[in-house]
Protein backbone atom coordinates (compact mmCIF):
# COMPACT_ATOMS: atom_id res chain seq x y z
CA UNK A 1 0.00 0.00 0.00
CA UNK A 2 1.27 3.29 -1.02
CA UNK A 3 0.59 6.70 -0.66
CA UNK A 4 -1.34 8.30 -3.85
CA UNK A 5 0.13 11.42 -5.50
CA UNK A 6 -3.08 13.22 -5.02
CA UNK A 7 -3.03 16.69 -6.81
CA UNK A 8 -5.34 19.96 -6.28
CA UNK A 9 -7.39 22.24 -8.85
CA UNK A 10 -6.07 20.62 -11.80
CA UNK A 11 -7.42 21.84 -14.87
CA UNK A 12 -9.00 18.85 -17.44
CA UNK A 13 -9.90 20.77 -20.30
CA UNK A 14 -6.16 20.20 -21.88
CA UNK A 15 -6.92 16.38 -21.24
CA UNK A 16 -9.69 16.36 -23.34
CA UNK A 17 -10.03 16.57 -26.93
CA UNK A 18 -13.14 19.44 -26.92
CA UNK A 19 -10.83 21.27 -24.65
CA UNK A 20 -13.82 22.64 -22.53
CA UNK A 21 -14.88 22.64 -18.69
CA UNK A 22 -13.16 23.04 -15.30
CA UNK A 23 -10.74 21.40 -12.62
CA UNK A 24 -10.80 18.40 -10.99
CA UNK A 25 -10.81 18.99 -6.97
CA UNK A 26 -8.27 15.70 -6.91
CA UNK A 27 -6.43 14.35 -9.33
CA UNK A 28 -4.15 11.74 -9.76
CA UNK A 29 -2.19 9.93 -12.24
CA UNK A 30 -2.68 5.88 -12.67
CA UNK A 31 0.64 4.65 -13.79
CA UNK A 32 0.19 1.05 -12.59
CA UNK A 33 -2.87 -1.07 -10.66
CA UNK A 34 -1.51 -0.63 -7.48
CA UNK A 35 -1.18 2.91 -7.54
CA UNK A 36 -5.00 2.52 -9.22
CA UNK A 37 -5.88 1.33 -5.88
CA UNK A 38 -4.33 3.37 -3.82
CA UNK A 39 -6.03 5.83 -5.20
CA UNK A 40 -9.13 4.20 -4.82
CA UNK A 41 -8.72 3.54 -1.36
CA UNK A 42 -7.87 7.15 -0.63
CA UNK A 43 -11.03 8.26 -2.15
CA UNK A 44 -13.10 5.75 0.04
CA UNK A 45 -11.49 7.18 2.88
CA UNK A 46 -12.09 10.45 2.03
CA UNK A 47 -15.84 9.90 1.05
CA UNK A 48 -15.26 11.52 -2.54
CA UNK A 49 -16.99 10.76 -5.68
CA UNK A 50 -14.19 9.12 -7.93
CA UNK A 51 -14.76 9.16 -12.00
CA UNK A 52 -11.69 8.01 -14.25
CA UNK A 53 -10.31 9.70 -17.15
CA UNK A 54 -8.94 7.54 -20.31
CA UNK A 55 -7.72 9.68 -23.29
CA UNK A 56 -10.48 12.36 -22.78
CA UNK A 57 -12.03 11.94 -26.47
CA UNK A 58 -15.43 11.08 -25.21
CA UNK A 59 -16.24 13.04 -22.42
CA UNK A 60 -17.39 16.33 -21.37
CA UNK A 61 -16.21 18.71 -18.51
CA UNK A 62 -19.07 20.80 -17.10
CA UNK A 63 -17.64 24.32 -16.38
CA UNK A 64 -16.86 24.06 -12.25
CA UNK A 65 -15.48 20.65 -13.53
CA UNK A 66 -15.36 18.19 -10.95
CA UNK A 67 -15.74 18.03 -6.72
CA UNK A 68 -14.20 14.42 -6.28
CA UNK A 69 -10.91 12.39 -6.82
CA UNK A 70 -10.22 12.25 -11.16
CA UNK A 71 -8.72 9.34 -11.49
CA UNK A 72 -6.09 9.27 -15.29
CA UNK A 73 -5.30 5.69 -16.23
CA UNK A 74 -1.35 5.93 -17.40
CA UNK A 75 -0.90 1.87 -17.53
CA UNK A 76 0.80 1.82 -20.80
CA UNK A 77 1.89 -2.04 -20.94
CA UNK A 78 1.34 -3.56 -24.13
CA UNK A 79 2.04 -6.77 -25.82
CA UNK A 80 1.89 -8.45 -28.84
CA UNK A 81 2.03 -12.28 -28.21
CA UNK A 82 1.95 -15.81 -30.08
CA UNK A 83 -0.81 -16.07 -32.05
CA UNK A 84 -2.01 -13.00 -32.40
CA UNK A 85 -3.17 -12.02 -29.04
CA UNK A 86 -2.26 -9.10 -27.42
CA UNK A 87 -2.37 -7.36 -24.03
CA UNK A 88 -3.01 -3.24 -23.61
CA UNK A 89 -2.81 -1.52 -20.14
CA UNK A 90 -5.72 0.87 -20.10
CA UNK A 91 -3.67 3.65 -20.33
CA UNK A 92 -2.19 2.81 -24.10
CA UNK A 93 -2.97 5.07 -26.63
CA UNK A 94 -5.54 2.94 -28.76
CA UNK A 95 -3.77 3.75 -32.01
CA UNK A 96 -0.54 1.99 -30.81
CA UNK A 97 -2.62 -1.37 -30.71
CA UNK A 98 -4.41 -0.80 -33.85
CA UNK A 99 -1.01 0.00 -35.41
CA UNK A 100 0.95 -2.94 -33.81
CA UNK A 101 -1.70 -5.54 -35.10
CA UNK A 102 -1.70 -4.08 -38.94
CA UNK A 103 1.61 -3.79 -38.99
CA UNK A 104 2.20 -7.51 -37.74
CA UNK A 105 -0.44 -8.78 -40.41
CA UNK A 106 -3.16 -9.76 -37.67
CA UNK A 107 -6.84 -8.86 -39.21
CA UNK A 108 -9.61 -7.49 -37.24
CA UNK A 109 -8.66 -3.79 -35.82
CA UNK A 110 -7.92 -2.48 -39.31
CA UNK A 111 -11.32 -0.55 -39.76
CA UNK A 112 -10.98 1.24 -35.81
CA UNK A 113 -7.99 3.19 -36.96
CA UNK A 114 -8.14 7.08 -36.32
CA UNK A 115 -9.82 7.18 -33.24
CA UNK A 116 -8.60 9.02 -30.69
CA UNK A 117 -8.57 7.67 -27.02
CA UNK A 118 -7.21 5.69 -24.39
CA UNK A 119 -7.61 1.37 -25.01
CA UNK A 120 -9.28 1.24 -21.87
CA UNK A 121 -12.01 3.14 -22.98
CA UNK A 122 -12.44 0.61 -25.99
CA UNK A 123 -14.70 -1.89 -24.45
CA UNK A 124 -16.81 0.44 -22.28
CA UNK A 125 -18.85 2.55 -25.27
CA UNK A 126 -17.88 -0.90 -27.63
CA UNK A 127 -15.91 1.63 -29.89
CA UNK A 128 -17.11 0.73 -33.53
CA UNK A 129 -16.39 1.98 -37.06
CA UNK A 130 -16.61 0.90 -40.65
CA UNK A 131 -17.95 -2.37 -40.23
CA UNK A 132 -15.96 -3.40 -37.21
CA UNK A 133 -16.78 -3.49 -33.30
CA UNK A 134 -14.15 -4.18 -30.58
CA UNK A 135 -16.42 -6.73 -28.97
CA UNK A 136 -15.78 -8.65 -31.77
CA UNK A 137 -11.68 -8.71 -30.51
CA UNK A 138 -11.84 -8.93 -27.30
CA UNK A 139 -10.84 -12.09 -25.25
CA UNK A 140 -10.74 -10.70 -21.72
CA UNK A 141 -11.21 -7.19 -20.30
CA UNK A 142 -9.46 -7.02 -16.93
CA UNK A 143 -11.08 -4.69 -13.99
CA UNK A 144 -10.70 -3.84 -10.31
CA UNK A 145 -13.96 -3.86 -8.51
CA UNK A 146 -14.96 -0.77 -6.87
CA UNK A 147 -16.28 -2.05 -3.48
CA UNK A 148 -13.90 -4.70 -2.78
CA UNK A 149 -10.52 -3.72 -4.90
CA UNK A 150 -10.13 -6.86 -6.06
CA UNK A 151 -9.29 -7.83 -9.56
CA UNK A 152 -11.32 -9.93 -12.05
CA UNK A 153 -10.90 -11.34 -15.45
CA UNK A 154 -13.95 -10.71 -17.27
CA UNK A 155 -15.01 -13.04 -20.82
CA UNK A 156 -16.77 -11.26 -23.14
CA UNK A 157 -19.73 -12.60 -22.62
CA UNK A 158 -19.81 -11.09 -18.95
CA UNK A 159 -19.28 -7.42 -20.60
CA UNK A 160 -23.20 -6.96 -22.11
CA UNK A 161 -22.19 -5.60 -25.68
CA UNK A 162 -23.76 -3.90 -28.03
CA UNK A 163 -24.35 -1.45 -30.30
CA UNK A 164 -21.63 1.33 -28.44
CA UNK A 165 -22.68 0.41 -25.15
CA UNK A 166 -21.84 -2.43 -22.65
CA UNK A 167 -22.79 -3.63 -18.99
CA UNK A 168 -19.14 -1.46 -18.21
CA UNK A 169 -21.53 2.14 -19.18
CA UNK A 170 -24.29 0.49 -17.58
CA UNK A 171 -23.29 0.60 -14.39
CA UNK A 172 -20.21 2.95 -14.28
CA UNK A 173 -19.06 2.58 -10.85
CA UNK A 174 -18.50 -0.96 -10.59
CA UNK A 175 -15.23 -1.88 -11.92
CA UNK A 176 -12.46 0.17 -13.68
CA UNK A 177 -11.14 -1.33 -16.96
CA UNK A 178 -6.94 -1.62 -16.47
CA UNK A 179 -6.36 -3.73 -19.07
CA UNK A 180 -7.73 -5.46 -22.41
CA UNK A 181 -6.83 -8.94 -24.17
CA UNK A 182 -7.56 -9.39 -27.70
CA UNK A 183 -7.49 -12.00 -29.79
CA UNK A 184 -6.76 -11.16 -33.41
CA UNK A 185 -6.59 -13.21 -36.72
CA UNK A 186 -2.71 -13.40 -38.33
CA UNK A 187 -2.51 -13.28 -41.72
CA UNK A 188 -6.73 -12.46 -41.52
CA UNK A 189 -8.43 -11.17 -44.70
CA UNK A 190 -9.49 -6.90 -43.66
CA UNK A 191 -13.28 -6.65 -43.01
CA UNK A 192 -14.75 -4.42 -45.70
CA UNK A 193 -18.15 -4.64 -45.32
CA UNK A 194 -19.00 -0.83 -44.91
CA UNK A 195 -20.75 0.56 -48.09
CA UNK A 196 -18.81 3.57 -47.57
CA UNK A 197 -15.39 1.91 -47.38
CA UNK A 198 -16.62 -0.87 -50.00
CA UNK A 199 -16.52 1.84 -52.74
CA UNK A 200 -12.76 3.59 -51.20
CA UNK A 201 -10.98 0.03 -51.54
CA UNK A 202 -9.93 -2.11 -54.63
CA UNK A 203 -10.60 -5.76 -54.20
CA UNK A 204 -7.82 -7.68 -53.12
CA UNK A 205 -6.98 -5.24 -51.01
CA UNK A 206 -4.32 -5.57 -47.69
CA UNK A 207 -4.72 -4.58 -44.50
CA UNK A 208 -2.44 -1.86 -44.50
CA UNK A 209 -4.32 -0.38 -47.62
CA UNK A 210 -7.62 -0.53 -45.50
CA UNK A 211 -6.25 1.21 -42.66
CA UNK A 212 -4.84 3.80 -45.16
CA UNK A 213 -8.57 4.29 -46.63
CA UNK A 214 -10.38 4.30 -43.23
CA UNK A 215 -7.97 7.06 -42.26
CA UNK A 216 -8.61 8.88 -45.64
CA UNK A 217 -12.64 8.76 -44.78
CA UNK A 218 -12.11 9.56 -41.23
CA UNK A 219 -9.79 12.63 -42.33
CA UNK A 220 -12.34 14.18 -44.69
CA UNK A 221 -14.68 14.18 -41.99
CA UNK A 222 -12.53 15.56 -39.33
CA UNK A 223 -12.36 12.76 -37.42
CA UNK A 224 -9.23 11.83 -37.29
CA UNK A 225 -6.69 14.61 -35.21
CA UNK A 226 -5.42 17.07 -36.79
CA UNK A 227 -3.92 20.10 -34.98
CA UNK A 228 -4.61 22.31 -38.68
CA UNK A 229 -8.23 21.08 -38.57
CA UNK A 230 -10.56 24.32 -37.63
CA UNK A 231 -12.99 20.55 -36.71
CA UNK A 232 -10.33 19.29 -34.44
CA UNK A 233 -12.13 20.31 -31.16
CA UNK A 234 -14.79 17.28 -30.61
CA UNK A 235 -15.85 14.20 -28.73
CA UNK A 236 -16.78 12.68 -32.10
CA UNK A 237 -19.93 11.87 -32.60
CA UNK A 238 -22.06 13.53 -30.32
CA UNK A 239 -25.57 11.25 -30.16
CA UNK A 240 -26.00 7.90 -30.65
CA UNK A 241 -27.34 6.92 -34.14
CA UNK A 242 -31.11 6.50 -33.31
CA UNK A 243 -32.99 2.88 -33.06
CA UNK A 244 -35.92 2.43 -34.21
CA UNK A 245 -39.20 -0.23 -34.56
CA UNK A 246 -39.72 -0.73 -38.56
CA UNK A 247 -42.39 1.20 -38.27
CA UNK A 248 -41.15 4.58 -37.01
CA UNK A 249 -39.13 4.03 -39.43
CA UNK A 250 -41.17 3.60 -42.30
CA UNK A 251 -43.42 6.67 -40.77
CA UNK A 252 -40.20 8.66 -41.07
CA UNK A 253 -39.56 8.37 -44.25
CA UNK A 254 -43.13 9.00 -45.13
CA UNK A 255 -42.39 12.23 -43.93
CA UNK A 256 -39.56 12.67 -45.35
CA UNK A 257 -41.06 12.07 -48.71
CA UNK A 258 -44.04 14.01 -48.42
CA UNK A 259 -41.83 17.13 -46.94
CA UNK A 260 -39.49 16.75 -50.04
CA UNK A 261 -36.57 16.05 -48.11
CA UNK A 262 -35.91 13.26 -49.61
CA UNK A 263 -36.75 11.79 -53.44
CA UNK A 264 -36.81 8.44 -52.72
CA UNK A 265 -37.08 6.40 -49.78
CA UNK A 266 -33.50 5.06 -50.60
CA UNK A 267 -32.34 8.97 -49.56
CA UNK A 268 -33.21 8.26 -46.01
CA UNK A 269 -29.57 6.14 -44.27
CA UNK A 270 -31.64 3.29 -42.25
CA UNK A 271 -29.43 -0.47 -41.53
CA UNK A 272 -31.28 -3.61 -39.82
CA UNK A 273 -30.20 -3.99 -36.15
CA UNK A 274 -32.20 -7.20 -35.77
CA UNK A 275 -35.29 -7.50 -34.34
CA UNK A 276 -37.73 -5.53 -36.40
CA UNK A 277 -35.54 -2.56 -35.30
CA UNK A 278 -34.23 -0.01 -37.63
CA UNK A 279 -31.14 2.28 -37.03
CA UNK A 280 -31.03 5.73 -38.34
CA UNK A 281 -28.35 8.03 -39.66
CA UNK A 282 -28.44 11.04 -36.73
CA UNK A 283 -26.19 13.14 -39.03
CA UNK A 284 -28.58 13.35 -41.47
CA UNK A 285 -31.58 13.59 -39.17
CA UNK A 286 -29.86 16.61 -37.79
CA UNK A 287 -29.46 18.30 -41.45
CA UNK A 288 -32.85 17.45 -42.52
CA UNK A 289 -33.77 19.04 -39.65
CA UNK A 290 -32.42 22.25 -40.59
CA UNK A 291 -29.11 22.43 -39.18
CA UNK A 292 -26.57 23.12 -42.11
CA UNK A 293 -22.96 21.38 -41.25
CA UNK A 294 -20.65 24.38 -40.16
CA UNK A 295 -23.99 26.26 -38.23
CA UNK A 296 -22.24 28.26 -34.95
CA UNK A 297 -23.36 29.26 -31.98
CA UNK A 298 -21.01 31.60 -30.76
CA UNK A 299 -17.65 29.72 -29.58
CA UNK A 300 -19.33 26.07 -30.75
CA UNK A 301 -20.87 24.83 -33.65
CA UNK A 302 -21.58 21.58 -35.50
CA UNK A 303 -18.43 20.46 -37.53
CA UNK A 304 -18.18 21.87 -41.15
CA UNK A 305 -17.47 18.16 -42.45
CA UNK A 306 -20.06 15.95 -39.95
CA UNK A 307 -23.25 17.18 -38.82
CA UNK A 308 -23.18 15.09 -35.91
CA UNK A 309 -19.54 16.04 -34.60
CA UNK A 310 -19.89 19.15 -32.38
CA UNK A 311 -17.06 21.03 -32.60
CA UNK A 312 -15.62 24.12 -29.60
CA UNK A 313 -13.90 26.87 -31.79
CA UNK A 314 -12.08 28.20 -28.50
CA UNK A 315 -12.63 30.21 -25.63
CA UNK A 316 -16.28 27.99 -25.32
CA UNK A 317 -18.07 26.35 -22.61
CA UNK A 318 -19.61 23.61 -21.79
CA UNK A 319 -22.92 25.44 -20.99
CA UNK A 320 -22.75 26.75 -24.39
CA UNK A 321 -22.13 23.39 -25.77
CA UNK A 322 -24.87 21.76 -23.76
CA UNK A 323 -27.37 24.43 -24.44
CA UNK A 324 -26.52 23.89 -28.72
CA UNK A 325 -26.60 20.27 -28.01
CA UNK A 326 -30.36 20.75 -26.53
CA UNK A 327 -31.41 22.95 -29.74
CA UNK A 328 -30.47 20.23 -32.24
CA UNK A 329 -31.94 18.01 -29.95
CA UNK A 330 -35.47 19.78 -30.16
CA UNK A 331 -35.26 20.26 -33.69
CA UNK A 332 -34.78 16.62 -34.77
CA UNK A 333 -37.64 15.60 -32.31
CA UNK A 334 -40.39 18.58 -33.59
CA UNK A 335 -39.26 17.56 -37.58
CA UNK A 336 -38.84 13.67 -36.94
CA UNK A 337 -40.38 13.08 -33.32
CA UNK A 338 -37.16 10.63 -32.56
CA UNK A 339 -34.92 11.48 -30.02
CA UNK A 340 -31.18 12.14 -29.50
CA UNK A 341 -29.02 10.42 -27.36
CA UNK A 342 -25.85 12.06 -26.25
CA UNK A 343 -23.01 9.62 -26.96
CA UNK A 344 -20.11 11.13 -24.93
CA UNK A 345 -20.21 10.98 -21.29
CA UNK A 346 -21.06 14.18 -18.94
CA UNK A 347 -18.19 14.21 -15.90
CA UNK A 348 -20.55 14.72 -13.13
N1 LIG B 1 -24.86 11.75 -42.86
C1 LIG B 1 -25.44 12.94 -43.25
N2 LIG B 1 -24.89 14.11 -42.83
C2 LIG B 1 -23.79 14.13 -42.05
C3 LIG B 1 -23.20 12.94 -41.66
C4 LIG B 1 -23.74 11.75 -42.07
O1 LIG B 1 -26.44 12.96 -43.95
O2 LIG B 1 -23.35 15.25 -41.74
C5 LIG B 1 -25.40 10.48 -43.35
C6 LIG B 1 -24.45 9.89 -44.38
O3 LIG B 1 -24.80 10.29 -45.66
C7 LIG B 1 -24.62 8.43 -44.21
C8 LIG B 1 -25.04 8.26 -42.76
O4 LIG B 1 -25.43 9.54 -42.29
O5 LIG B 1 -25.66 7.94 -45.01
C9 LIG B 1 -23.95 7.66 -41.92
O6 LIG B 1 -22.83 8.55 -41.87
P1 LIG B 1 -21.33 8.08 -41.53
O7 LIG B 1 -20.94 6.95 -42.41
O8 LIG B 1 -20.47 9.28 -41.55
O9 LIG B 1 -21.40 7.48 -40.09
P2 LIG B 1 -22.21 7.93 -38.79
O10 LIG B 1 -23.35 6.97 -38.65
O11 LIG B 1 -22.53 9.37 -38.80
C10 LIG B 1 -20.92 6.26 -37.24
C11 LIG B 1 -20.23 6.31 -35.92
C12 LIG B 1 -18.85 6.93 -36.06
C13 LIG B 1 -18.06 6.09 -37.06
C14 LIG B 1 -18.82 6.06 -38.39
C15 LIG B 1 -18.16 5.17 -39.42
C16 LIG B 1 -21.97 6.49 -34.23
C17 LIG B 1 -22.64 7.36 -33.23
N3 LIG B 1 -21.03 7.07 -34.96
O12 LIG B 1 -21.13 7.62 -37.65
O13 LIG B 1 -18.22 6.86 -34.79
O14 LIG B 1 -16.77 6.60 -37.25
O15 LIG B 1 -20.15 5.54 -38.17
O16 LIG B 1 -18.36 3.84 -39.10
O17 LIG B 1 -22.29 5.31 -34.32
C18 LIG B 1 -17.96 8.11 -32.78
O18 LIG B 1 -18.64 7.26 -32.21
O19 LIG B 1 -17.49 9.09 -32.15
C19 LIG B 1 -17.71 7.99 -34.19
C20 LIG B 1 -17.02 8.90 -34.88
Amino acid sequence: MGTPDIQRDVPLAPLTTLGLGGPAKYFVPAKSEGSLIDALRWAADEHLPVAILGGGSNIIVPDDGYGGLVVHMQIRDLAFLEGGRIHAGAGVPWEDVVEGAVFRGWAGLECLTGIPGSTGATPIQNVGAYGQEVAEVIQRVRVARRDTLDFEELDPTDCGFGYRDSSFKREPDRFVVTAVDFLLRPDGAPTIRYAELTNHVTSGATLVDVRRAVLDLRRRKSMVLDPDDPNRRSAGSFFLNPIVSAEQAYELVERALDDGLASSASDVPRHPAGEGRVKLAAGWLIEKAGIAKGTRRGAVGVSTNHALALVHHGGGTTTELLAFATEIRRCVEDRFGVRLEREPRLLA
